[in-house]
């Protein structure tokens, strides 16, 4: 079977990384989250100051770029890749609600998405890959030989993110996940670079009544169809 792109694209708490990482696991892919790379210099910027609840300094972040260095580091354990900045794990920092508040606000900045982009697309050069986000299909490898792209109600995608954050024992409510998840969508899909829409060619999956099994064999038919 040839190795190929698999772009996964969609709406905040789709379940695309979990068929991501089933997808990869089963082919012997490369699993790529790169919502971690922009949570990454989300946190970045909340650390040193650069945005708060009432400001954002966009030009110093962008001039600080250059001294964010990523790297993802596979976890045995876990069985998936964890996301560093500057060498040290975060990935528990950046999967908290207030990263999440801020995270669209950073994805909005082009100097942002031109270098993750560009990191994006070098690690994706051997092809092999899945990488789910939301312009994987539309921009970062518009080629990609199979492009998926999930969908599911805010409410469904609400509960399964507070869900989430509970069994990690972070204290929120149902209405400020899906205040965010809501918050989120409307920036993700209004902003000028890179807004997240449906590439062409990509497949619809709508998962709000799709089990995760229901899920994968779908989209594994898909793999086989265009290998
Ligand atoms: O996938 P996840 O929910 O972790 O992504 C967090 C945020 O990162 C999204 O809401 C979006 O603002 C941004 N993002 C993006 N482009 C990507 C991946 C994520 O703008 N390819």
């Amino acid at each position: 079977m040839k190795k190929i792109t698999i772009a996964i694209d969609g709406f905040s708490s789709t379940g695309k990384s979990t068929l991501a990482k089933q997808l990869a696991k089963h082919l012997g892919y490369v699993y790529v989250d790169t919502g971690a790379m922009y949570r990454a210099v989300t946190f970045f910027a909340m650390k040193n100051g650069y945005i708060t609840a009432d400001f954002f300094d966009k030009q110093t972040l962008i001039n600080s770029l250059p001294s964010i260095k990523l790297h993802f580091e596979f976890n045995p354990e876990l069985g998936f890749a964890e996301m560093y900045l500057n060498d040290v794990n975060i990935e528990t920092e950046i999967r908290t609600l207030e990263v999440s508040n801020f995270v669209s606000l950073v994805a909005e900045v082009s100097e942002v998405r031109a270098k993750l982009v560009e990191q994006q697309q070098e690690m994706g050069k051997g092809k092999g890959i899945v990488m789910d986000g939301r312009d994987i299909g539309t921009v970062v490898f518009p080629k990609a030989e199979l492009k998926v792209f999930m969908t599911a109600s805010s409410e469904t995608r609400a509960q399964r993110r507070f869900e989430e954050l509970q069994q990690k024992g972070q204290t929120v409510s149902f209405d400020e996940v899906l205040k965010n998840v809501e918050q989120r969508d409307y920036i993700d899909t209004h902003r000028d670079d890179s807004p997240l829409r449906k590439a062409d060619d990509a497949i619809e999956i709508d998962n709000s009544y799709l089990t995760r099994e229901e899920q994968f064999n779908a989209v594994l038919e898909m793999v086989e169809d265009v290998t």
